[in-house]
C-alpha cells in the first residue's frame, strides 16, 4: 500500500516539472489513480455457450482513468467555449483558446477518418489545446457527441489566427511530434494546429519521450484508439440495437469475423487477396471446435465476393457445414456511397465495424484500414493478439499468385498507420530511434504496407 502512494507521489513530481500541459493538471487533480491493469487482467473467458451482446459488454476493455480524463476534459471545453460564445464577453482575439482541428476528409471510408479523430483528440490532450473536428458534418448521425466539437460553432472568432498542419497526409511534421515539444514557443504562436491526414497517427506521439510516461499511465500503448473512440466515437443507440439483436439471433458459440476488401486496394498495387485464401484461413481456425455452434460473420466490399466467400465456406466445411451458421448484415454492397465511392451505405459499415469487434477471432485483408479498425474497437481486453491477416504473394512484377500465400496473425489490435514505413525510411537516424522506442513500432510496420 505505502509502495504505492510512494510510486503515485513520483510520478506525480515528474510530471509536474512539465508545465502547461494537460494531463500533468490532471494527474495532479487526480492522484489516487491506481497503475494501469489493464493488461494484466488474465480473465479468458472459457465459452460454453453463445454469449449475448450484453454478456460481451461486460467483458469490454475498459479504461477507468481515460474516462476520467475524458469527463474532465468535457467540462473544461464546456467552460471554456461557453466563455468564448457569450455573447456580452468581449473575445480577444489575441487571447482566444488554442485548438487542435481534425480536417474530416469525406471523401475517405470510415477506416481512414475514424483514427484520424482519435489522434487528434490524443493531441489535444497532450498539448491542453481545445478539440475540434471540421468537415465531418453527418456524425451526429453515427455517434454520440458529449462536447460540441464542431469547429463551425467557433471557427469565424479564429478568423485572423495563425495555423499550421501538424499532419497534411503525406507531409506530417514527424519529427516534431515523434521527439519535439509541441508546446514550444514557435508552435505556441499558432492558435489553430490542423490535422488532416488518412492515417492513424497516434503512434509517433506516444514514443514522444515528452509524453510517452503521461500517455501510458493513462492508455496501455495497445489499446489506444479502443480507448479513445469508446468514449469520442460511441455509436448511437439506435445502431448498436441492430447490432444487438444481430449478435443475439445469430452468433454462436465461437465466432469468426472474416473481412474482404477486394475494391479498393489502393495501397498495395492491383493486390487481389484470392478468396480461397480466407475460406481457407477460417476452415483452420475451425479446427477443434467439432463439438461448438459456430458463426462465421462475412462483411465483404461487393456483394459477388460475398457470395463466392460464402459458397466457398459450405462447400469446405464437410460435417461442420451444419452446425456452422454463415452470415451476413448488410445488405447491398453494390450500393456505392457517392461521398468517396466507397461500397455500401456508411450505416452498414458502422453496422459491420461493430459486429466484427465483436467476434472471437478475425481473419481480415492486408492494408485495409477498414480491417484493422475492426480489429482496433475489439469487444475484450484479451487475447492480446490482433486479427489473423491474409495477404497474396507476388510470383513476379505484378503476378499474385493464389498458392503463395502469407497468413498471420497480428502482433495486437490498432488501426493501420500506413506512413510508419516512411517514417523509418525517410526520417533522421534520433527520429526513428525514438519512434521504436514505442514497444509496438514493428506492428505499425507489419500490419499496412
Ligand atoms: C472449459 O470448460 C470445460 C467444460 O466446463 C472444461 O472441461 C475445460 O477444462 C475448460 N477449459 C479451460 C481452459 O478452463
Ligand atoms: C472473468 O470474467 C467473467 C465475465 O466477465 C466474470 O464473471 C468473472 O468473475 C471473471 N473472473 C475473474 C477471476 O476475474
Ligand atoms: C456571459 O458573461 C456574463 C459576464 O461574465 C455573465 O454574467 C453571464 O451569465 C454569461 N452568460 C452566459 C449565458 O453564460
Ligand atoms: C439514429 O438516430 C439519429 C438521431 O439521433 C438519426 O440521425 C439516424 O438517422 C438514426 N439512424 C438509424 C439507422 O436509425
Ligand atoms: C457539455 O455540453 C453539451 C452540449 O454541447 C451538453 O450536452 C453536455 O451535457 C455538457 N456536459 C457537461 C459535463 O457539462
Ligand atoms: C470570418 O470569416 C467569415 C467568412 O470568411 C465571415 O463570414 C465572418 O463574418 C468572419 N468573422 C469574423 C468574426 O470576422
Ligand atoms: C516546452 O516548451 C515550453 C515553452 O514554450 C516550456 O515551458 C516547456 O518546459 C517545454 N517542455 C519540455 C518538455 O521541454
Ligand atoms: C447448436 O445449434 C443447434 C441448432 O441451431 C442446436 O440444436 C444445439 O442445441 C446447439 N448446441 C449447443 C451446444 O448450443
Ligand atoms: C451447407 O449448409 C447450408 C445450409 O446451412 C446448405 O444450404 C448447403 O447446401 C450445405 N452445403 C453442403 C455442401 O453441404
Amino acid at each position: 500500500m505505502k509502495l504505492q502512494i510512494a510510486i503515485v507521489i513520483t510520478s506525480v513530481m515528474l510530471i509536474a516539472n512539465l508545465a502547461g500541459i494537460y494531463i500533468d493538471v490532471f494527474i495532479k487533480t487526480n492522484p489516487v489513480i491506481s497503475p494501469n491493469n489493464d493488461l494484466s487482467d488474465k480473465n479468458t473467458t472459457n465459452i460454453t455457450q453463445p454469449l449475448i451482446f450484453s454478456e460481451k459488454e461486460k467483458q469490454r476493455a475498459r479504461f477507468p482513468k481515460f474516462d476520467a480524463l475524458y469527463e474532465d476534459y468535457i467540462k473544461k471545453h464546456n467552460r471554456t467555449v461557453a466563455k468564448l460564445l457569450n455573447q456580452t464577453t468581449k473575445v480577444n482575439s489575441a487571447k482566444l483558446p488554442k485548438v487542435i482541428v481534425v480536417q474530416s476528409l469525406m471523401y475517405l471510408g470510415l477506416g481512414n477518418r475514424l483514427p484520424a479523430l482519435a489522434c487528434g483528440f490524443l493531441y489535444s490532450i497532450v498539448t491542453d489545446r481545445l478539440f475540434f473536428i471540421d468537415g465531418f458534418y453527418n456524425f451526429d448521425e453515427y455517434f454520440e457527441k458529449d462536447f460540441d466539437h464542431d469547429w463551425k460553432s467557433v471557427a469565424n472568432l479564429y478568423n485572423n489566427s495563425r495555423s499550421r498542419y501538424l499532419h497534411d497526409n503525406n507531409q506530417n511534421a514527424f519529427q516534431l511530434i515523434t521527439r519535439g515539444n509541441l508546446s514550444n514557443e514557435e508552435i505556441n504562436t499558432y492558435d489553430i494546429l490542423f490535422v488532416r491526414t488518412w492515417d492513424y497517427v497516434c503512434a509517433p506521439l506516444i514514443s514522444n519521450p515528452n509524453y510517452k510516461e503521461w500517455i501510458s499511465s493513462i492508455i496501455p500503448n495497445n489499446k489506444v484508439y479502443n480507448a479513445i473512440s469508446q468514449k469520442l466515437l460511441r455509436i448511437k443507440p439506435n445502431i448498436t440495437e441492430k447490432v444487438e439483436t444481430f449478435i443475439n439471433n445469430n452468433f454462436g458459440e465461437y465466432n469468426i469475423g472474416i473481412h474482404i476488401r477486394m475494391i479498393k486496394n489502393m495501397m498495395i498495387g492491383n493486390t487481389i487477396t484470392p478468396i480461397e485464401n480466407f475460406c481457407s484461413a477460417a476452415k483452420m481456425l475451425m479446427i477443434g471446435t467439432e463439438k461448438k455452434n459456430v458463426t462465421i460473420f462475412v462483411a465483404t466490399d461487393n456483394n459477388n465476393n460475398r457470395d463466392i466467400l460464402i459458397n466457398c465456406l459450405h462447400n469446405s466445411l464437410g460435417s461442420m457445414n451444419d452446425s456452422t451458421k454463415i452470415i451476413h448484415a448488410s445488405n447491398d454492397m453494390d450500393v456505392i456511397n457517392p461521398i468517396g465511392g466507397n461500397p455500401g451505405t456508411e450505416v452498414e459499415a458502422i453496422v459491420d465495424l461493430s459486429i466484427l469487434s465483436y467476434c472471437d477471432d478475425l481473419v481480415v485483408t492486408f492494408g485495409s484500414s477498414f480491417s484493422f479498425l475492426a480489429s482496433a474497437m475489439f469487444y475484450k481486453s484479451l487475447p492480446l493478439w490482433g486479427p489473423y491477416v491474409v495477404m497474396p504473394v507476388k510470383n513476379n512484377e505484378d503476378d499474385f499468385v493464389i498458392d503463395k500465400i502469407w497468413l498471420w496473425k497480428a502482433t495486437f489490435n490498432e488501426p493501420c498507420m500506413y506512413f510508419s514505413k516512411a517514417l523509418l525510411k525517410e526520417s533522421d537516424p534520433e527520429t526513428i530511434e525514438v519512434f521504436k522506442t514505442n514497444p509496438f513500432w514493428m506492428y505499425y510496420s507489419e500490419e499496412c504496407t
